[in-house]
């Protein structure tokens, strides 16, 4: 009878997001079998409904896995993929799959990665006007939140489609309704988002593909 009362008290008051469900690597180890399909194959390409390399995943922290496959769920996030997916999954999933990628972690975010002077300096520019640095942290690898992204090192396609799905509306299928990085997004054209996405996806950080090893 405790432990129902406690379970309501979790589901009711504070969710798992906060860290109050059990969050078990190995069992989220398991059940990330089938996103290795896409995620664990280094380069991997979505097709639709745009065509760019699927994000990698191993590195971000548990908190921002967690919150990026419920605003996928909840349809805060449209891409049709991973709202399928997303669908699928249990708080506890959810939880499990977080623990396991958010452990992810090799080594630490490095300095960043020589890019050629005009193009760092354009992005130097759009990096301050839109204040990345100050949510997204040093080198855009230690995020001031917990479930706020790494991004130094992500696929720059992907990064130039995230960003400009912050900005997109009416599109069933391409959309993202935070509204801290719309307002972010909002301010830029499309060939800013390009560079900033090209000059961040250059420079080092945590972020990995996690490839399945053959022997579990
Ligand atoms: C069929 C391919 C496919 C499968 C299977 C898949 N994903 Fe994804 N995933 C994608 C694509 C494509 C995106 C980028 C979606 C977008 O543009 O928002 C994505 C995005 C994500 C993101 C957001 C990453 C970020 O940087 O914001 C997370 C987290 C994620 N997937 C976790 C998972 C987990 C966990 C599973 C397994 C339960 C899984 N995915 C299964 C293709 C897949
Ligand atoms: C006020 C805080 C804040 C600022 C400033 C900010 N971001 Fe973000 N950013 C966030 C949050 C929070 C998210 C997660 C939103 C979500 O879940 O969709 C995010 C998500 C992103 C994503 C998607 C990452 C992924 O893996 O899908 C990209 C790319 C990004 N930000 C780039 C930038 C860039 C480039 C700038 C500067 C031009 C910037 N951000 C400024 C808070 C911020």
């Amino acid at each position: 009878m405790r432990t129902l009362t406690q379970l309501a008290f979790w589901l009711i008051c504070c969710g798992f997001s906060t860290g109050t469900l059990a969050q078990d690597a190995k069992a989220g180890e398991k059940k990330s079998s089938w996103c290795s399909s896409c995620h664990g194959v280094p380069g991997f390409k979505a097709i639709s409904p745009e065509v760019h390399r699927v994000p990698m995943i191993g590195g971000q922290s548990a908190s921002y896995i967690v919150s990026a496959l419920k605003a996928y769920k909840y349809g805060e996030r449209l891409n049709p993929t991973m709202k399928g997916v997303a669908a699928t999954l249990t708080d506890a999933d959810m939880a499990d799959l977080g623990a396991f990628y958010g452990a992810q972690v090799q080594g630490g975010a490095a300095a960043p990665a020589g890019t050629t002077a005009a193009s760092s300096r354009q992005a130097a520019d759009l990096l301050k006007k839109g204040n990345c640095v100050s949510c997204h942290g040093e080198n855009y690898s230690k995020p001031i939140a917990p479930a706020y992204p790494k991004i130094a090192g992500q696929h720059a396609d992907y990064l130039f489609a995230a960003l400009k799905a912050y900005q997109t509306d009416g599109n069933p299928q391409i959309g993202r309704k935070n509204p801290v990085m719309g307002g972010v997004a909002r301010q830029f054209t499309q060939d800013d988002l390009k560079v900033l996405a090209n000059h961040v996806g250059s420079l080092q950080g945590d972020l990995h593909t996690v490839v399945p090893s053959r022997s579990r």
